[in-house]
């Protein structure tokens, strides 16, 4: 179910929610976006959300309400949410006027408890060129998308994107850690990928756990030879990998520790 959407702040029925055809975030995904979970009614992070959303529309030149007036949106729809997503939507509209915001909350999608990924390149990954798109969550997800209908086609849950190089970076719509000899690795921000709130997160509960974090640039080996393997993100929290490609993996005792802790930190931040 979706909420009602406050769109342009004001306050619209789900079926009367309506963006133009001519909008240019419509026509040709020049827009940026958020999505955050709400624990019982409170969003995780919402402050995070809305920096990464800032520097977004900072990067397309779009320009956003004040802070507190797009905070106030989030609030408002993750109470009516109570448990779910709350999507935030800034579409460029003709350039001439103002973008068109688009706030609501909607059920939480079911995703596996357990994922299998396909390793894919991902030439057209902002990582792979020096972009000042890098980093930048903006509404273009296409060649995303079309990575997971691939891997989904072949029978995977998902896609593990690869640089031109041959160097790991994320999911489509997700990060992605593992374990090695007991140590968390994970790509580093500066390769290009999303600053993913839910990879933060979890890398503060690695040190708060005492495991080690190696983030660095990783082939795909040091991938497949890992004990672990698991994905970060606001709708996924932590969650085991149980193949990549034709790799398998055990769901092993340092996921469960940084899920657990990842958990517990929700807890503690929204209640
Ligand atoms: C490409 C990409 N990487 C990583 C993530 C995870 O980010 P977060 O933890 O902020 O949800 C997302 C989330 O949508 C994403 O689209």
């Amino acid at each position: 179910m979706t909420s009602d959407v406050i769109l342009d702040g004001e306050l619209v029925p789900a079926e009367e929610a309506t963006v133009s055809v001519f909008d240019v975030g419509y026509q040709r995904g020049f827009g940026c976006f958020e999505a955050m979970r709400s624990y019982g009614g409170v969003a995780f992070r919402a402050d995070q959300h809305l920096a990464r959303l800032a520097s977004s529309a900072a990067a397309l030149g779009l320009a956003l309400p004040a802070t507190e007036t797009l905070a106030g949106w989030i609030r408002d729809r993750a109470e009516t949410g109570g448990d779910a997503v709350v999507r935030v939507f800034v579409s460029a509209t003709d350039f001439e006027s103002d973008p068109r915001i688009v706030v609501f909350a909607e059920d939480i999608p079911e995703v596996p408890p357990v994922l299998r990924l396909l390793p894919l390149g991902a030439p057209w990954h902002p990582a792979s060129r020096d972009t000042e798109l890098a980093g930048a969550k903006t509404m273009s997800y296409a060649p995303n998308l079309a990575a997971t209908r691939h891997a989904v086609a072949d029978g995977f849950h998902d896609a593990l994107l690869l640089d031109a190089d041959g160097f790991v970076l994320e999911g489509p719509t997700y990060s992605v850690g593992w374990v090695s000899d007991g140590s968390m690795r994970t790509p580093a921000l500066g390769q290009g990928i999303l600053g993913s709130i839910t990879r933060e997160a979890t890398l503060e509960v690695a040190a708060g756990a005492s495991v080690e974090v190696q983030e660095d640039r990783f082939k795909l080996d040091d991938v497949l030879s890992a004990d672990e393997v698991f994905v970060m993100s606001t709708v996924r929290e932590v969650r085991p990998v149980i193949a990549v490609g034709d790799t398998s993996f055990d769901t092993g005792p340092v996921t469960e520790q940084l899920a657990t802790g990842f958990r517990r930190l929700v807890v503690a931040e929204t209640t």
